[in-house]
């Protein structure tokens, strides 16, 4: 599949002498959706800060859509081509309201008004913001700020979707139809990113796992891969997901990925009492 972001070799630290990233060498494709896991300070966000185009690397090279990003014109490429969420939306919200917030970028990427409009209604919408679109982003909730900014990025129409723990301040309702939406992006051609300390959800949604562990890429590969390995996943403070774990325990091959799966599996029909 066509390559759209490859890190060669990159490495970055915020403090002299102390690496938050090293040696980093992976790439993304279109259409794939990857989860990234990892403990605390692992350098999963700083993974995602330099793939936005927030930092940039101390050393080795990031290369977008075939292009090398070296000058700050391939830097603003790269930031119009990726769609970055950040895991504190405090660091994101900017604008005196949610609907100016929306707007701001396909502003910047000067498209009509019109479709403008069109972009923030329907992000606004997909969100169910459209009744605060009046309001102060700064003083919502944690969970709505979350929706704002992911309505932000929905409205750039990216080709890459970076997600630094999209549903850590979500109700269930909401982290529901976050995933519905993941789905929705993917069936459109998307490439999405997903940071996340939620193995189960990085079973039943990712095509592929990046494993980070003290800056550095422990393990990048499948899923059935990934979490089979109990002494990789033991040595980031991770465990196996709960319906990888009850698939190996009933033998069941392919292993299920949603309760759906293991309900059809063992033979059950949905919804029995
Ligand atoms: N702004 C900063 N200044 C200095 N050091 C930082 C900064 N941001 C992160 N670090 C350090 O860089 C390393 C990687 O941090 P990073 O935020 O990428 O981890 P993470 O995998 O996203 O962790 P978490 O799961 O807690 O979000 C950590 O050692 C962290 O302390
Ligand atoms: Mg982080």
């Amino acid at each position: 599949m066509q390559e759209l972001l490859r890190f060669e070799d990159v490495s970055y630290a915020y403090e002299p002498g102390r690496d938050a990233l090293r040696g980093l060498t992976l790439s993304v494709a279109a259409g794939e959706r990857v989860a990234v896991l990892g403990s605390n300070g692992a350098g999963k966000s700083t993974f995602f800060l330099l793939a936005g185009g927030v930092l940039t690397p101390a050393a080795g090279q990031i290369v977008f859509e075939g292009e090398p990003v070296r000058r700050p014109t391939d830097l603003s490429r790269l930031r119009r081509g990726v769609g970055l969420v950040f895991q504190d939306p405090d660091v994101q919200l900017l604008a005196g309201t949610v609907e100016e917030e929306v707007s701001f970028g396909p502003m910047n990427l000067r498209l009509p008004e019109s479709e403008v409009a069109r972009r923030v209604a329907d992000a606004l919408t997909a969100f169910e913001l459209t009744e605060y679109r009046r309001r102060a982003p700064q003083y919502l909730s944690g969970g709505e700020k979350k929706r704002v900014t992911l309505a932000d990025v929905l409205a750039m129409q990216p080709r890459l979707l970076l997600l630094d723990e999209p549903a850590a301040s979500l109700d269930p309702a909401h982290a529901r139809q976050l995933e519905g939406h993941l789905a929705r992006l993917h069936r459109q051609g998307l490439a999405l990113v997903v940071a996340t300390h939620d193995v189960d959800f990085a079973w039943r949604w990712a095509g592929r796992v990046l494993l980070f562990q003290g800056g550095r890429l422990a393990a990048d590969g499948a899923p059935e891969t990934i979490f089979a390995d109990r002494a990789l996943l033991a040595g980031c403070g991770l465990e196996q997901p709960v319906l990888f774990r009850a698939g190996r325990a009933l033998g069941l091959d392919p292993l299920p990925r949603t309760v759906e799966q293991l309900e059809q599996a063992v033979g059950k029909e949905r919804n029995t009492p």
